[in-house]
């Protein structure tokens, strides 16, 4: 890594060569983000985009979607018709504004229970070989399926097709796994995620036909039955209807994974938790903020003329916000290291800010506690049996995470 203020262009300022996609970089980043930290608060990338690290400056990009907007990566991913990908307020506030009861407090609360129900059921299997005295991957067992489970559940897919939409949900999570930029071409994790995106497609189109003559309470009788949903094409209702599917379900799996990571190398803190659940909603926020289910929100710039932190940016360049590293940011968290889960509570950006903000910040809370919940009465004294295994940067947290009773 190298650090200069040359100039290569009339601008000047603070530019590092960083590889985020390093396996020793994405298992242990903190050193590496610091040093984007030391260099500035906007500091080029020789790899071909713009990162800050900063707290203030990340909220000011993130407020002003008409200048910082979504072009790249997030169209690439979820289409140019999905909400996510919609910088003009109000075109993305009509088609969110969809949902906002599905994703509400009052609904996602409703929803606790059956959320309990689902976790209880898997880990039943966990129970019984933790106390057989095997050990078990409780990724693959409990972190990963149970999101996806539950967004398919509030799609109203049947329980028989629910296996396939978590088949389809993983394949398009893996999408980014060979981290960025992407080889759209060549990259056969984006091409099996591609393949995913068709096969959901085809399922969805029969499930729009059905559920205009079907209506119920689910996200999709909710889009088709809307009045915007009388005049979208049925590409743009696919699009709008797989983001919820594709953004919530890694995102989720890699918070449980961190939450089950930490809990399991921190005794002392399991404990406490175990003793006092009152502490469980300020213990998930802080595995958030410390460690957190994604590490960059990116945004392209739109126009010309727009300076940043003192220099004046391009159209079209990209702007990585490193939010794993703003939430250590020390302008903003006392003692950003160090984890304490009597933290005194303060927005962090784990679940983005301004427009593009987490529609599904509450469902994943509630997943999170009552998941750690189910976890702590039934299996209180688990430990971490092995290495724990990183996937990419952008989405960072573990995939594979081996639990023993303690
Ligand atoms: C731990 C879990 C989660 C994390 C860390 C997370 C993180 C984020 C972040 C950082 C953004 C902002 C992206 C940007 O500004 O470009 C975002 C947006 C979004 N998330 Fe989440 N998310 C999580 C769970 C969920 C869930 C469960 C759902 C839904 C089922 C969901 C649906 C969305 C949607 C639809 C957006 C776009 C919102 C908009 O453009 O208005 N997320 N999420």
């Amino acid at each position: 890594m190298t650090a200069t203020t040359e100039q290569s262009d009339a601008r000047a300022y603070p530019r590092l060569d960083i590889d985020f996609n390093t396996p020793e970089v994405i298992a242990d980043p903190w050193a590496v983000l610091e040093t984007v930290r030391a260099a500035g608060t906007l500091v080029w990338n020789e790899r071909g985009y713009w990162m800050t690290a900063d707290d203030r400056v990340s909220r000011q990009l993130l407020s002003r979607p008409e200048y910082f907007g979504q072009d790249g990566v997030m169209v690439e991913f979820f289409g140019a018709d999905a909400f996510i990908s919609i910088d003009e307020k109000r075109a993305h506030n009509e088609l969110r504004d969809v949902w906002v009861g599905n994703f509400s407090r009052r609904a996602i609360a409703a929803l606790a229970r059956f959320v309990r129900t689902v976790a209880d059921d898997m880990l039943d299997t966990v129970e019984a070989e933790l106390k057989a005295g095997n050990r078990v991957e409780i990724m693959a067992a409990l972190c990963r399926p149970l999101p996806a489970f539950v967004i398919a559940h509030m799609m109203g897919v049947s329980d028989d097709n629910i296996p396939l939409v978590i088949e389809w949900s993983d394949r398009m999570s893996e999408a980014a796994t060979s981290g960025f930029p992407i080889d759209y071409d060549n990259d056969p994790y984006w091409l099996a995620s591609e393949r995913a995106k068709r096969d959901l497609a085809a399922f969805l189109i029969e499930q729009f036909a059905y559920r205009r003559s079907n209506p119920g309470d689910d996200i999709i009788s909710r889009l088709v039955n809307s009045e915007i949903g009388e005049r979208l094409t049925e590409k743009a209702m696919v699009a709008n209807v797989r983001q919820l599917l594709f953004a919530g379900n890694e995102t989720t799996a890699k918070w449980l994974g961190h939450i089950l990571h930490i809990l399991g190398e921190r005794p002392e803190d399991r404990r406490a938790i175990v003793a006092d659940r009152a502490l469980l909603p300020g213990a998930i926020e802080e595995v958030m903020r410390w460690q957190g289910a994604t590490q960059v929100i990116i945004r392209a710039v739109r126009q010309e003329g727009l300076v940043v932190e003192g220099v004046e940016l391009k159209p079209g360049e990209q702007i990585f916000m490193l939010n794993g590293a703003a939430n250590r940011d020390p302008a903003r968290f006392d003692n950003p290291d160090v984890f304490d889960i009597r933290r005194e509570p303060k927005p962090h950006l784990g679940f983005g800010f301004g427009l593009h903000t987490c529609l599904g910040a509450i469902l994943a809370r509630m997943e999170a506690q009552v998941v750690t919940s189910a976890v702590l009465d039934r299996i209180p004294d688990f430990r971490i049996a092995g290495p724990v295994k990183y996937g990419d940067f952008s989405l960072r947290g573990p995939t594979a995470v081996w639990l023993e009773r303690a």
